[in-house]
Formats: C-alpha cells, sequence, structure tokens
C-alpha cells in the first residue's frame, strides 16, 4: 500500500489548477445510460472513483474509454443491469445507476451499499422516491430487485436533503411519465451541475439549486456533450492548505461563488482571500484564530470540509466547536491528528479543539477520504515528517495531489 511522506514546516506558495469535481463526474457518467449513443464528458478528474464507475458501466455493457481528462461512454447495448455487490463495497455512489437503469431498462439489481466509515448511510429516501415513482422494489441477499415498466411522475418529499437521492430521483423523472416534485431536495452545486447535464440531454428540469425540483418526463434524451464543473471540496482543501502553511497561494480554474461559507468562516479565522472571477489568492496569516463551525446542507458549512477545518483550528489561537451535523460517525481523523499533538476533546456530535503551537509530525493512518485530506493537511503544518499510511483512500478523491503540493513548495513524496 502507498504511503505519503511529508517534511513539514514549509509555506506554500505559487498557483495550482483544480480539477472536475468528483461528485459531480459519478451521476453524470451515471446519466449515460439513459439513452442509447456516444457520450463524451470532458473535465473528468482522473481519480480511483471515476475508473470504479467506468468499469462498473463496462460490466454492464458499455464502452467506457478514459483519455486525460475526458471521458467516452458508448451506451448504445445495456447486457446486464446488474451492480455487483464489488463494485458498490469500493464505491457507494455506484448506488448512481439505480434510478438511470430503472428509467431505460424498466429493471435494476444494485447491492445496498453497506454502512462506511463515516456513518451508516442508509438509501431508504432513494427507494422512497422510485417507489412512489411506480416502481416494485424488493430487498433480498443484500440487493436491491427494482421492477417498473414505466415509471410514473410523482410528487417527493425528502425527510432530509439527501444529495444522491436527490440526483437518483432526477435522473429516474426523466423518462417517466409525467411531472415529478422533489421537495426538500438537495442543492449542492454538483446536484445543478447533474441537472445541467440533464438539460443538454433534452430533459425537462427546473429549480435545481433550490429545494424544490421539478422534473417532467419526455420520451427521449440525446447523447451528453458536457464539461464537469471544478471540485468546490478540492477548491477547499487547498484554500486551508494555504492558510495552515502561513503560504500564499492563487487557486485557478474554480468556482469562488461555491465555497461562500468556507470563505466566510476562514476569514473570521483571520486568513487573507481575495476573490477573482474563476480563481481565489489565500494568504495565511502569523496566527490563525479559533471559531466555531456547524456543517449543514448546502449552502451551510461543508461535510467534507470539516475534517480539514478541524487541522486549520488544531493550530489556532484559542478553542472552536466543530459540531458534525450530517453524519454520526465523521470525526476518525481525530485520534490520527491527537497523535501529532492537536488537543481535541469528542462529545457527540461535537468536538472542542484547543489550539497548540505547533503540530510534530508522525505516522498515521487514513481512514476514509476528507480524513485523509485533513491529516496531510497537518503534515503540511507540522514540524518534522509525517508518513500516512492507507493513501488510497486519498486517491479516490484528490488528483495527482503530491504533485500539485510539490507545485507548490511542499517536501511530500509517495513511496510506493
Ligand atoms: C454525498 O453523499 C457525497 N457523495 C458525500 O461526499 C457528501 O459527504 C454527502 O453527499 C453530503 O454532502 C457523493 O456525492 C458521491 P446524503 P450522499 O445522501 O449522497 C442520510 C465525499 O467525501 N440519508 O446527502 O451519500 C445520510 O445518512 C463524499 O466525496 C438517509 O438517511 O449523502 C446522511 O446522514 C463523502 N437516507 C444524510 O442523509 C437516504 O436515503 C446526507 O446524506 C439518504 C441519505
Amino acid at each position: 500500500m502507498d504511503k505519503l511522506e511529508i517534511e513539514g514546516g514549509t509555506g506554500l506558495r505559487g498557483k495550482v489548477t483544480i480539477s472536475g469535481a468528483k461528485n459531480a463526474a459519478l451521476p453524470v457518467m451515471a446519466a449515460s445510460i439513459l439513452t442509447p449513443g456516444e457520450h463524451y464528458i470532458y473535465n473528468i478528474p482522473i481519480l480511483r472513483d471515476i475508473t470504479t464507475m467506468g468499469k462498473l458501466l463496462a460490466h454492464m455493457g458499455m464502452g467506457y474509454h478514459l483519455e486525460n481528462e475526458e471521458v467516452i461512454l458508448q451506451s448504445n447495448k445495456i447486457t446486464s443491469t446488474e451492480a455487483p455487490y464489488d463494485f458498490v463495497k469500493t464505491m457507494r455512489a455506484s448506488v448512481l445507476v439505480l434510478g438511470p437503469m430503472l428509467a431505460r431498462m424498466g429493471e435494476a439489481k444494485v447491492s445496498l451499499p453497506g454502512g462506511c466509515a463515516i456513518g451508516a448511510r442508509p438509501i431508504n429516501l432513494h427507494i422512497m422516491g422510485l417507489e412512489k415513482m411506480g416502481a416494485q422494489i424488493n430487498l433480498t441477499e443484500g440487493y436491491i430487485h427494482a421492477r417498473a415498466r414505466k415509471l410514473k411522475g410523482a410528487s417527493i418529499c425528502f425527510d432530509i436533503p439527501t444529495v444522491t437521492g436527490t440526483e437518483n430521483l432526477m435522473m429516474a423523472a426523466t423518462l417517466a411519465e409525467g411531472e415529478t416534485l422533489l421537495e426538500n431536495a438537495a442543492c449542492e452545486p454538483e446536484v445543478v451541475d447533474l441537472a445541467n447535464a440533464l438539460k443538454s440531454m433534452g430533459a425537462k428540469i427546473e429549480g435545481a439549486g433550490t429545494n424544490t425540483i421539478t422534473i417532467t418526463g419526455v420520451t427521449s434524451l440525446n447523447p451528453l456533450k458536457y464539461t464537469i464543473v471544478a471540485d468546490r471540496i478540492e477548491t477547499g482543501t487547498f484554500m486551508i492548505a494555504a492558510a495552515i502553511t502561513g503560504g500564499d497561494v492563487v487557486i485557478n480554474r474554480c468556482r469562488p461563488e461555491q465555497s461562500d461559507a468556507l470563505i466566510n468562516k476562514m476569514r473570521e479565522a483571520g486568513v487573507d482571500i481575495t476573490v477573482h472571477k474563476d480563481s481565489l489568492t489565500v494568504r495565511g496569516p502569523e496566527r490563525i484564530q479559533s471559531i466555531d463551525i456547524k456543517t449543514a446542507p448546502y449552502p451551510g458549512f461543508p461535510t467534507d470540509m470539516q475534517a480539514q477545518f478541524m487541522a486549520l483550528m488544531s493550530i489556532a489561537d484559542g478553542s472552536s466547536l466543530i459540531t458534525e451535523s450530517i453524519f454520526e460517525n465523521r470525526f476518525m481523523h481525530v485520534a490520527e491528528i491527537r497523535r501529532m499533538g492537536a488537543t481535541i476533546r469528542v462529545e457527540g456530535s461535537t468536538a472542542t479543539v484547543r489550539g497548540v503551537k505547533n503540530l510534530v509530525g508522525a505516522p498515521v493512518m487514513a481512514t476514509d477520504l476528507r480524513a485523509s485530506a485533513s491529516l496531510v493537511l497537518a503534515g503540511l503544518a507540522a514540524k518534522g515528517k509525517t508518513i500516512i499510511d492507507r493513501v488510497y483512500h486519498i486517491d479516490r478523491g484528490y488528483e495527482k495531489i503530491e504533485e500539485k503540493l510539490q507545485g507548490l513548495g511542499s517536501r511530500i513524496r509517495r513511496i510506493r
């Protein structure tokens, strides 16, 4: 298993370019199931999760070709409507094939995603919505068996906003008979990107980006030719890398308006951030101020930035309260950052971080994607050497992270 070795203490300087958003690319790739043809998707990040989705679509009979940052999918023949456990267990986002498969083929057999490090992450709301649209769904032997001769438009209200739940049902509704209303829908930019991709295929969708989305079913769609939005979580991660090392970094090809909550909180913490149209300049202060955050659905503070922000607060001046309100177990990084000298106490869904002067490098272990990003950030700031094990977690969501950080002057290398 690869490891990352980081010699910390260097202030990052220079420019970095943000890749396409993993959490937009995955649903857009799944949308290619909806209609036969040759699909071209651009600005795709080169990540393990993208390859996993490509292999799953190929397993279903689709042509899949990834070259540089472009993926070509050929969906003329679907020879299997099954998403086996082996795929779903490595990437829960495989569940995104359920809605489009049901809409196109009238049936789908998708393994129930197990839990994961950050929580139980059920998909009951995905299933509730599809049943309202007329699907017969049985859960047997760990699989979702779904059938629907023709999905019908329905009025669906989510108990809580679910990103992939909104995406699954939005895709299914594009080919359903009549109108579908999604209420308490997720507003994340990745949901909007998927809606834009579906509209470019000829789908009729109103309200994406708000809590109420209306989809009017059509009889057929055209193949995709679409460019994926920039990754706001990679953007936020590099913003914190600049701040935590007292650096000065220009972040290019990003969408600053999608990171308002994080920008506001980082400015409150004393970080100097200049916003341009599609780039940001971030300068880290001498000393970071401690502030409190609470994660929330978009446009609130993103749960996917909670671990990274905790690394920043671990060397801030004072105490900060970090409350995780989306997932029930998203503090796996705490024990590891503590090994580097942080003083953090967890009580239920709130972590109290008492800032220390500096962290000290140590051997640590990644447990999930964003936790591993927080360990990299802590390693960049720490005095001495940090070795991060199980780096495959980070490769799922960050394209060429060590190369991008080396380009900013950090002393980081991958040990194969
Ligand atoms: C998406 O996961 C993202 N993944 C996650 O990013 C992100 O953390 C999450 O949204 C929240 O923003 C992708 O887009 C591929 P949810 P998703 O359904 O859709 C509960 C990363 O780091 N819920 O919005 O699985 C659920 O348990 C990943 O890139 C139900 O109860 O998250 C959670 O508490 C990690 N029933 C809350 O809703 C359901 O049917 C939000 O989950 C669905 C969800």
